[in-house]
């Protein structure tokens, strides 16, 4: 494979990937499914062509380690799970960008290792938590807390991870030795308009929005739609109305692009056109580059909610699933990038992150960096999401540069 130029590796490796999914649209690809099990295995196979040496872990991630001199090491990865109905470069593409950066440097012996890691579970999309490998590999998260996570058929993270041949009572084995990694870098699509639209192929990330993740169960009663008069119902859906729209409101008052509020399930039991729904199953995702503010819209949301359940006589149940604070990347990495995207002669521009990612949990604890490559109109988490393989190859290159001018 070695006379075929990266670009052109990187579009087939990513058009075989798109194959391991669970729907025709788009791609399906949950953690601990048959789809994630396949995709892992092409991935191990890619890794191990590329010359690198291959390990799994306890949460479901691959590893490739390129052995340098010394002991330390420096990430690469993104997440090869996917959304429901998603794309084929969320994620996935960072994963084959790292093993092309790798290869490039198979033959020779840089003076730290290169590991490159395909996360598990980024999304969040089964269980409701999401980053379950990069919290894993920082040591954040005990295999009793996989019991808390379940997906919508009521089986758990830990019995999902049993059932595809994990084993999870052993996650904190999965941990890094963060004092021997020097930095962590992620290259992702942009899943926004901004590149594309000035016509740049590649965007250095300065940050990354905080998310809150929550869970709601608002209980009312089940009642026939034509005698029961408005007075006495307890009307679910429509006591979990209110709180819908004040999460849109809450957010747009702020007026800034990076705050953002979305209740993306509203399940109404039972769901028939003539009995008052009983109950409502919801989420909230609320984000923002500065804590305070997504804390303030998640407040806003939650007193809503409150009185619009006492108003409504339902009872209110929830669960905050994920919290991560905003983070800036590494000043140092960043330098390091920019030095490479002069030399390597790439235009560029400097923009934040509204999406969460790997290195989001992973910058808390080491030095961590973002390339983002444009998104064809801002497109993603749908099947219309697309990515120019030259965009990645040159973000390969970029990253190889950087490489090289930190080891000599
Ligand atoms: C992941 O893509 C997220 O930002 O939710
Ligand atoms: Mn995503
Ligand atoms: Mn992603």
């Amino acid at each position: 494979m070695s006379d075929m130029n990266t670009a052109e590796r990187i579009r087939q490796e990513l058009s075989a990937l798109a194959k391991f999914s669970a729907t025709e649209k788009g791609v399906t690809r949950l953690p601990f499914t048959k789809e994630a099990a396949a995709a892992l295995n092409y991935l191990d196979k890619l890794m191990q062509e590329a010359g690198l040496t291959t390990y799994p872990d306890a949460s479901g991630a691959l590893h490739g380690l390129l052995q340098g001199k010394g002991s330390q090491r420096f990430v690469i990865g993104s997440h090869y799970d996917s959304v429901v109905e998603g794309g084929a470069y969320d994620g996935i593409a960072g994963v084959v960008c790292g093993i092309e950066i790798a290869r490039h440097f198979a033959p020779q012996e840089l003076p730290f290792s290169l590991e490159i890691v395909a996360f598990n579970d980024e999304e969040g999309v089964r269980f409701g938590g999401g980053f379950l490998s990069s919290k894993a590999l920082l040591g954040e998260l005990q295999p009793e807390e996989l019991q808390n996570y379940r997906d919508t058929k009521g089986i758990s993270c830990y019995e999902a991870m049993q059932e595809a041949g994990y084993a999870p009572e052993r996650l904190s084995e999965a941990a890094w030795d963060k004092d021997k990694i020097v930095g962590f870098l992620e290259i992702h699509i942009e899943q926004g308009a901004r590149l594309y639209k000035e016509h740049l192929p590649l965007g250095l990330v300065t940050g990354i929005v905080g998310m809150r993740r929550f869970d709601i169960q608002l209980t009312g009663r089940a009642d026939h739609a034509g005698t029961t008069p408005m007075t006495l119902r307890a009307d679910a859906l429509a006591g979990a109305a209110p709180f819908i729209l004040m999460a849109q409101r809450a957010a747009r008052e702020r007026k800034s692009p990076d705050v953002v509020a979305t209740v993306g399930v509203c399940e109404v039991k039972p769901g028939t056109v003539n009995t008052v729904p009983a109950s409502v199953h919801l989420t909230l995702d609320v984000r923002s580059l500065r804590a305070e503010t997504r804390d303030a819209v998640v407040v806003e949301c939650f007193n809503v909610l409150e009185e619009s359940a006492a108003d409504n006589g339902l009872r209110v149940s929830w669960q905050e699933k994920l919290s991560v604070a905003p983070v800036n990347m590494d000043e140092g990495l960043r330098e390091r990038l920019r030095q490479a995207i002069h030399e390597e002669n790439v235009s560029y521009m400097e923009l934040a992150s509204g999406a969460g990612h790997d290195a989001l949990p992973i910058a808390r604890k080491l030095p961590a960096a973002m390339l983002f490559v444009p998104s064809k109109d801002g497109r993603s988490h749908c099947p219309e999401e697309s990515s120019r393989p030259e965009d990645f190859s040159r973000a390969v290159d970029v990253v190889i540069r950087m490489l090289e001018d930190w080891s000599n």
